[in-house]
C-alpha cells in the first residue's frame, strides 16, 4: 500500500480503526474521529478521547500519527490533535460510585513515602486534564489535608457529605473530621464503617479516577474496599532497601488475596540527584523495587528520587509546588502514564461495567 492517495475518506478509514486505549473499541464504532482535512501531502486531524485517557493523549497521538505515516508515505506532514470526547462513568459497585477507575495506593509500612506518592499520582493526573478526586483512607495518620495545606469541615447537604476541595479536586480525609493532636482509637467495625462513608456518602462527582492513600499494611481495610465497589488496582510503594522491600511483598500478598489486581511498584526515595553537582547518590541504595517487582511479576511503574523540594514544600502544604521540580514532575508523568497504561490493559482483558458505550 505504497501510493495510497491521501483523502480525507482514507485518513478517516485508519483512524476508524484505532482503538480507544479506556474502552479497546475502535473509535469509529463511538464517533471518537473528530475533523480531518487533506491539503495537498498535509494530513491534519481530530481524535476526540475521554478525559480518562488524557495523561497518555500524547503517546496515542505520536502512534496515530505514526500509523498514518507508515499508510501514506507521501504524506509530507502529519498532525494529530486530541480533543475531549464525553462519556460519563457509569455507576459501580452496590454503593453506585460514579468512578471510571479506583485506584489503592498502599505500602506494608509507613513513612515510605505512600501519601506523597499518592497526591502526587492524584496531582498529576489532574494537570493532565483527567477528573480526580482523592481519598484519605489512612485513618490512622490522615496526611493528605496536610500535603495539600487544606482546612475545614466538610458540611454535609442532602445527606452527601461535601468534600473539600483542592483546586478542582475534591478531597475526603478523616484529617478534616478530627483535630490534629487527637489520637483515633480505631476499632475494625468503625474502620470499616469510616471507609464506607468516605465511598459512599461522598459527593465526589464524576470522576475518572479515584486515589485512595490506604493505611500501611492493614488487609481488612483492603477486603473492605474489594467488597464495596470493583477497584482497577492497587499501587504499592516502597523504598529501595531490603526491610522495605520485605513490606511491600506484605502488602503485594494482601492486595492479591483480596483480589484487587496489581498496577504495579512504585520506588520511592530512589537515589538523591545533589542539586549541587548533579551527582547521583543512592542513599537507601537503587533498583531494589524493581528487580522484586520482576520477580514477583508485578509491573514496575518507576522511580520517585529523594528531593529537598519534595520534603520541604510538602510540610509546608505546598506539595503541588514541588512537582513544578523538572525531576518530580517527569519522574510522576512516566509513573502515571505506566499506571493508567495498566489500568487501559486489564480493562481490556475484563471489560467491566466501567466501560459503557455510549
Ligand atoms: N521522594 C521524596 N523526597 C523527599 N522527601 C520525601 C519523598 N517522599 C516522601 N518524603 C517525605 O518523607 C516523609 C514521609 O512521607 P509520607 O508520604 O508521609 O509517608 P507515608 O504516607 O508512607 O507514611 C514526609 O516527610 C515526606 O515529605
Ligand atoms: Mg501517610
Amino acid at each position: 500500500m505504497t501510493n495510497t492517495a491521501i483523502t480525507p475518506e482514507a485518513v478517516r478509514q485508519v483512524l476508524s480503526e484505532l482503538k480507544d486505549p479506556e474502552t479497546g473499541r475502535t473509535l469509529g464504532k463511538t464517533d471518537q474521529v473528530g475533523a480531518i482535512n487533506v491539503s495537498g501531502d498535509k494530513i491534519d486531524c481530530e481524535i476526540k478521547l475521554c478525559t480518562h485517557s488524557f495523561p497518555i493523549r500524547d503517546e496515542f497521538a505520536d502512534s496515530a500519527a505514526e500509523r498514518l505515516r507508515v499508510r501514506f508515505p507521501a504524506a509530507a506532514s502529519v498532525a494529530v490533535k486530541i480533543s475531549e470526547h464525553e462519556r460519563p462513568p457509569v455507576a459501580i459497585g452496590q454503593i453506585g460510585l460514579q468512578v471510571k477507575s479506583v485506584i489503592a495506593v498502599g505500602s506494608g509500612k509507613g513513612g515510605v513515602g505512600k501519601s506523597t506518592v499518592a497526591t502526587s499520582i492524584a496531582l498529576s493526573l489532574s494537570k493532565a486534564g483527567a477528573k480526580v478526586g482523592l481519598m484519605d483512607a489512612d485513618v490512622y495518620g490522615p496526611s493528605v489535608p496536610h500535603l495539600l495545606g487544606m482546612k475545614g469541615r466538610p458540611e454535609v447537604i442532602n445527606n452527601k457529605i461535601q468534600p473539600l476541595y483542592s483546586g478542582s479536586m475534591p478531597v475526603m480525609s478523616m484529617g478534616f473530621l478530627v483535630e490534629p493532636d487527637q489520637a483515633v482509637i480505631w476499632r475494625g467495625p468503625m474502620l470499616h464503617g469510616s471507609i464506607t462513608q468516605f465511598l459512599r456518602d461522598t459527593y465526589w462527582g464524576p470522576l475518572d479516577y479515584l486515589i485512595i492513600d490506604m493505611p500501611p499494611g492493614t488487609g481488612d481495610i483492603a477486603l473492605t474496599l474489594s467488597q464495596l465497589i470493583p477497584l482497577a488496582g492497587a499501587v504499592v510503594v516502597c523504598t529501595p532497601q531490603q526491610v522495605a522491600l520485605l513490606d511491600a511483598v506484605k502488602a503485594i500478598s494482601m492486595f492479591r488475596k483480596t483480589k484487587i489486581p496489581l498496577l504495579g511498584m512504585v520506588e520511592n526515595m530512589s537515589g538523591f540527584i545533589c542539586p549541587d553537582n548533579g551527582k547521583r547518590y543512592d542513599i537507601f541504595g537503587h533498583g531494589g523495587a524493581r528487580l522484586k517487582a520482576e520477580e514477583l511479576e508485578v509491573p514496575f511503574l518507576g522511580e520517585v528520587p529523594l528531593n529537598m523540594q519534595m520534603r520541604e514544600k510538602s510540610d509546608e502544604g505546598f506539595i503541588a509546588n514541588a512537582l513544578e521540580d523538572p525531576i518530580c514532575s517527569s519522574a510522576f508523568d512516566k509513573i502515571v502514564r505506566a499506571m493508567v497504561r495498566q489500568v487501559n490493559q486489564r480493562a481490556a482483558v475484563a471489560p467491566g461495567p466501567s466501560l459503557p458505550v455510549l
